[in-house]
């Protein structure tokens, strides 16, 4: 029996994991469960799960919780703020944590669930850009695993020998050449810079393939969240920034593929549904039902791919950028995406500003060797004040 503690419970992912976890009753427990201010639905789910600690990351929500969960009977304990997840992710009551928080609220917790050596089910991007060689390190002192819930990453890992999977052997000596990741293109694929200057908050969360969060939403349509996803194979396969390339593929159903030397490529295809990574970190290296649909290749009838295009959607060069320049670039690259993004979907800041803003950000703060976390933590910091005054002087 797996205990599972499934962080950002409440989310999109949260959501998906527990649906796998459900499925699966003698398999899986899910032991933590946590929320950031969705007290209510953080109890519904204690409710149905019946973990054994229940956290809330706001504190002045921890009274609230506690409460619910005493007029509902139920024993599960309750605690609040950023440090709690990082004790539970690191505690006894968990072998396995779906890191699932959304952006650099994660990482602490992340970072504690790699020290501990849990299984972990990374699907909190934003901490693998922000720290990974940090990460990575915490991984090989803690001697767990770690199993990426991005479906191109899993996709990855799925297609990539097990030695290069787990970065214990170098591509190179697996003979891969390339690491191709596919992108949906977001709900503004096709269109033009110019067509894009009044995009609202709503147009950029409809996503025509994946019900995510708000956040990773708008990451798809400004292309970033492929940006961070090229940081994050860097990171996870010890990939040269020019061996990874990504290519647009409108009906996500080949979520990303390997080139070998020689010329063979191998992909891994699913109907766009997170359930399929999850059960796959869950259950690796056996293969578990997760209730997805079965993939019809007659009814889809055609797969199409497309270069993207750099000039309109900039975020993905500046990624590429970021991980260029290397050290803290990709820390500034990403708490300026979080800045900005929080900007638009809060009404102010326009579309196209948002890839001004990461530029401007990465223009005025030089690069550095990466050392520790305190480093990255200021590192992220500065970034976002910075990211706020471009905001003032350009567009607020
Ligand atoms: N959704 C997808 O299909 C998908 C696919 C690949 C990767 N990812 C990655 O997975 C992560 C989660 O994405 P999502 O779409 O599931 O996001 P989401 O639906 O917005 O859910 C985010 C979760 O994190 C919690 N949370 C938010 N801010 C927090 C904070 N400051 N401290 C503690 N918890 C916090 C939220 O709690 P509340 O409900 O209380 O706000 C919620 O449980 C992101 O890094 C995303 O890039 C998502």
């Amino acid at each position: 029996m797996r205990n599972v503690a499934v962080l950002g419970a409440t989310g999109s992912i949260g959501t998906s994991a527990l649906d796998v976890i459900a499925r699966h009753p003698q398999r899986f427990r899910a032991s933590v469960l946590t929320a950031h201010r969705a007290s209510e639905a953080l109890a519904v789910l204690c409710e149905r799960f019946v973990p054994d600690l229940a956290i809330i990351a706001d504190t002045a929500l921890e009274a609230d919780l506690r409460a619910r969960l005493q007029r509902a009977g139920l024993a599960t304990r309750v605690a609040s703020g950023e440090a709690a997840l990082a004790e539970a992710a690191s505690s006894s009551l968990c072998d396995t944590v779906v890191a699932a928080i959304v952006g650099a609220a994660g990482l602490a917790s992340t970072l504690a669930a790699a020290r501990a050596g849990k299984r972990l089910l990374l699907a909190n991007k934003e901490a693998i850009v922000m720290a990974g060689p940090l990460l990575l390190a915490a991984l090989r002192a803690g001697g767990g695993e770690l199993l990426p819930i991005d479906s191109e990453h899993n996709a990855l890992f799925q297609a990539l020998p097990g030695a290069a999977a787990t970065r214990a052997e170098s591509l190179q000596a697996n003979g891969v050449h390339r690491l191709i990741l596919t992108a949906s293109g977001g709900p503004f694929r096709g269109r033009r810079r110019a067509d894009l200057g009044a995009i609202t908050p709503e147009q950029a969360v409809a996503h025509p393939n994946w019900r995510m969060g708000r956040k990773i939403s708008v990451d798809s349509a400004t292309l970033m969240n492929k940006g961070l996803e090229v940081i994050e194979a860097h990171f996870l396969f010890d990939a040269a920034p020019d061996c990874i390339e990504v290519v647009v593929h409108p009906q996500s159903i080949v979520h990303s593929l390997v080139e070998y030397a020689d010329g063979s490529v191998l992909a891994q295809l699913g109907n766009p549904d997170m359930r399929t990574a999850l059960a796959y970190g869950l259950a690796w290296p056996e293969r578990i039902d997760a209730g997805v649909k079965r993939l019809d290749l007659v009814a889809l009838a055609q797969l199409d791919f497309q270069a993207p295009d750099l000039d309109t959607f900039r975020c993905l060069g500046l990624a590429y950028a970021a991980l260029h320049r290397g050290g803290t670039a990709p820390t500034v690259l990403n708490a300026a995406n979080e800045v900005a993004v929080a900007a638009f979907l809060d009404g102010q800041l326009p579309f196209l500003a948002i890839s001004e803003i990461i530029e401007a950000c990465l223009d005025a703060i030089p690069a550095e060797p990466v050392e520790n976390l305190t480093q990255l933590i200021q590192t992220d910091l500065t970034a976002r004040a910075t990211a706020q005054r471009m905001m003032r002087r350009l567009h607020c």
